[in-house]
This record gives C-alpha cells, structure tokens and sequence, in this order.
C-alpha cells in the first residue's frame, strides 16, 4: 500500500517530503496529488507524454502471460538477488516486484511505471506494494538514498537517478534479453529482433555510475499454445510494429504447439561513488 512506502516519495514539483492521506499524497509546501480509487498515486510533475506507457492491452497480454507462470525462473533469480526495500522500475504488473515479496527476500516494494493501467495492477499485486506512476526519464518522485534494490526488467534505465536512490551497498539489478531470446519466434514472425551490440549500450549507460558486478544467464524452454504465443508478442515492443491480423497469420503457419526458448541476462550492478 502507498501508506508503507510514503516515507521514500518525494514531491516531483519541490522535492519535498510526501505524506499519504486517504485520497492524497501531500507535501509541506501544499502540494497534492490524488491517490486513485484503486490505490495507486500519480506522481507525473506536469502532463508527461505517455507515448511508451503500456496500454491497457498491453498490461492484460502481460499479466496473463506472467501469471500463467512462464517466467517464474526469472522472478525467482532476481528474488535470491534482492533485498530489504526494492524499487522496480517499469515494474508492468508488479509481477516481480510480489514473488520477491512472498518468497521473503523483500520488505516493502514500490512499483513505478508510466502506464497508469500497469500501476492499477500493480496496486493489487500484493499488500507490500506502493505503486506510483512516475517516468523513469525524470527525476524519480523518490528520496536521497532509501532503497536497498532497484529492479529494472525490460525496462528503460535511468542510470543517475538509479545510483541517487540507492543507500549505500544497495544493488541495481538489470534483466534483458540476449540475442537468442525467442530467436524461434522472432525469425518466423517478422518481429523486432535484439540489437547485437545491447551488452555494449548497456555498458555505456552505466559507465561512471555504477559497476558491474556479476551477470547470469536465465534460460527458459517455453511450449507454448498459439494463443499464449499471442500474448507474449504481446508483451513485447513488436506489439507495435506487427499489424494482429498480420500476426494471427504467421502464427497459424508455426502450429499449434510452439516451443521456445526465453533467455535473459541477469547483471547486478553496483553504485560507483
Ligand atoms: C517491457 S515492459 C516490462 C514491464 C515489467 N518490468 C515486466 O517485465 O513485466 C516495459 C515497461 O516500462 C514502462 N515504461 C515505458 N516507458 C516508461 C517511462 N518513460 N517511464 C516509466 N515506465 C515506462 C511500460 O509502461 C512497461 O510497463
Ligand atoms: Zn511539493
């Protein structure tokens, strides 16, 4: 709930402590902003663009996928990394942010996303979770060094503002695709495939602001029905790109049982002071 993390908000317009009443968050200087019907708050200083929030489709493609169970192994990996107050930047659904909670590994989670239908879900995920829609290319809504992980799973990486709110020994922890993520859907449905050099960006993006400490490869055989395959298109940015009935198309050519292979890079980084 939003009550357990409002001691890690700060206000996006003054950087002023938030409080959290029962309709909205406040800070000293008068600052308000509605805490919604259904528990997540809005801490977007302004109208930002919402152009790569996930839609409402989007989100539901994601939770059905995820809760089906499918990427349990990766939620469970990053769980064993994690740590006392976890930040899951462009958590989605909350999925991951809830299985390092229930497994025990997390206190309290607060979920930050742009796509407010996310947020709705994420709200929901579990009792330990405070969800606020936030973009991550912003300054975050979020206090000086107060959490003790920042989980960041196929989402974008705000690597100042990442070390900002990390205490000292916090870990960031960063899951991407490789190149061979869902090669066997990628090639036959036409869909956007992993850029070769992603490791090498991603070591730019951090360069300076945090080190790498370790990295592990997470593979998944997936079986998968032509409607779940649907989905995890779904999922992803080709959702986009691909027009569906294009896609219905190419899927009926590859079956009706697919199998796959889910491969993520697991890299926990530290801050470099
Ligand atoms: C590929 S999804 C990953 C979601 C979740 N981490 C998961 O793996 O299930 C990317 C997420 O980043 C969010 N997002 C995109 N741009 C954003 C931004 N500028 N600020 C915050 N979130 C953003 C999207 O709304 C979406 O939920
Ligand atoms: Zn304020």
């Amino acid at each position: 709930m939003l009550s357990d993390v409002e001691d890690l908000l700060a206000c996006p317009l003054c950087r002023g402590d938030l409080t959290a009443g029962e309709r909205a968050l406040r800070c000293p200087a008068g600052h308000s902003f509605d805490v919604a019907r259904q528990g997540y708050a809005s801490l977007l200083a302004g109208g930002a663009a919402t152009g790569t929030a996930d839609t409402a489709a989007m989100v539901q493609a994601r939770a059905g996928f995820l809760d089906a169970g499918h990427y349990t192994p990766l939620a469970s990996a990053l769980a064993e990394l994690a740590s006392g107050t976890v930040l899951d930047a462009g958590a989605g659904t909350g999925h991951y942010l809830a299985a390092a909670l229930r497994s025990g590994a997390a206190e309290r989670g607060l979920a930050l996303d742009l796509s407010k239908h996310a947020m709705r879900r994420a709200a929901r995920a579990h009792p330990g979770i405070g969800a606020v829609v936030a973009d991550l290319w912003r300054d975050l809504p979020v206090r000086d060094a107060v959490v003790d992980t920042v989980y960041d799973v196929f989402a974008p990486r705000n690597a100042p503002e990442f070390r900002r709110v990390l205490r000292p020994g916090g870990r960031l922890l960063v899951a991407t695709p490789t190149a061979a993520h869902l090669a066997e859907l990628v090639g036959p449905l036409g869909l956007l495939s992993v850029d070769e050099r992603k490791d090498e960006r991603l070591a730019e993006t951090f360069a300076g602001t945090f080190r790498l400490e370790s990295a592990d490869l997470v593979t998944i055989a997936l079986r998968l029905t032509s409607e779940e395959a649907a989905t995890l298109v779904g999922m992803t940015p080709s959702a986009h790109h691909v027009p569906e009935g294009e896609l219905r198309k190419r899927l009926a050519g590859l079956g009706t049982e697919i199998d796959a292979t889910a491969q993520v890079r697991v890299a926990v980084y530290l801050p470099e002071r």
